[in-house]
């Protein structure tokens, strides 16, 4: 069984005051028998290093370093203590124009600076509604993945794009098809598929987080507004623990 994972994505939101919630989450699972990761923004990563937690980047450069004014790359990331680095968020493909390509040249690069790559993957709703969410899935994970990847190295999350911050989420039926469908492909491709992890993303709450980690081939989720404090995230880590 993979390991399991709750992954916190912080997005644009903390300030150095708002470190004191990973203080408080530290008090109730600082000793959690799952694995937990913080991302929060580039600028409080090297003021974390005293959690007990994991630390994130949100998204990489490809390139190790050069002229690319405003940008950070895997290397520094890790130089300033992440272990972990999101790639391919759809708030980066959608905003910045990320393809596929470009998501799998971060990964390459966050696993050269010796990090794990959250790679994210999940149609839109015209994409769902237009019944090519599995053929959606399936392009992102072949052009995003790269063909280095192993369940050491990479975490994949599933997050229908519909989902994230709006409070809705799919069925556990739709979650459990596309779960299912991911382990297939990363099975016939990765000898280690079975051990890749793959966690869901998208309005996950204390209040449907168990029903969510009960679906098979769900080690975990990745959370956005409910992990900017440690009350909401806490149910959530509880509720992994528990499943
Ligand atoms: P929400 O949990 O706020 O829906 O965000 C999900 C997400 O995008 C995590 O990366």
């Amino acid at each position: 069984m993979p390991r399991k994972l709750a992954a916190g994505n912080w997005k644009m939101n903390g300030l150095r005051a708002n470190l004191v919630e990973l203080a408080k989450l530290e008090e109730k699972h600082g000793d959690a028998d799952v694995d937990i990761l913080i991302c929060p923004p580039t600028t409080l990563i090297s003021a974390c290093e005293d959690t007990p937690f994991d630390i994130g980047g949100q998204d990489c450069y490809a390139a190790d370093s050069g002229a690319h004014t405003g940008d950070v790359s895997a290397e520094m990331l890790a130089d300033a203590g992440a272990s972990y680095v999101i790639t391919g968020h759809s708030e980066r493909r959608t905003d910045h124009g990320e393809t596929s390509a470009d998501v799998a040249a971060k990964s390459r690069a966050a696993y050269d600076a010796g990090l794990i790559a959250v790679i994210c993957i999940g149609e839109t709703l015209e994409e769902r509604e237009g019944g090519t969410t599995l053929a959606v899935i399936d392009a992102q994970l072949k052009g995003s993945v790269p063909d280095s990847a192993d369940a050491e190295n990479t975490v994949i999350a599933y997050e229908p794009v519909w989902a994230i911050g709006t409070g809705k989420v799919p069925t556990l039926t739709q979650i459990g098809e596309v779960h299912a469908h991911i382990r297939k492909r990363l099975t016939d491709r990765f000898s280690d598929g079975t051990e890749m992890r793959i966690l869901y993303g998208g309005s996950v709450k204390g209040s449907n987080a168990s029903d969510i980690f009960s679906v098979a081939d769900v080690d975990g989720a990745l959370v956005g507004g409910a992990s900017l404090k440690a009350d909401d995230f806490s149910p959530i880590i509880t509720a992994l623990e528990n499943s």
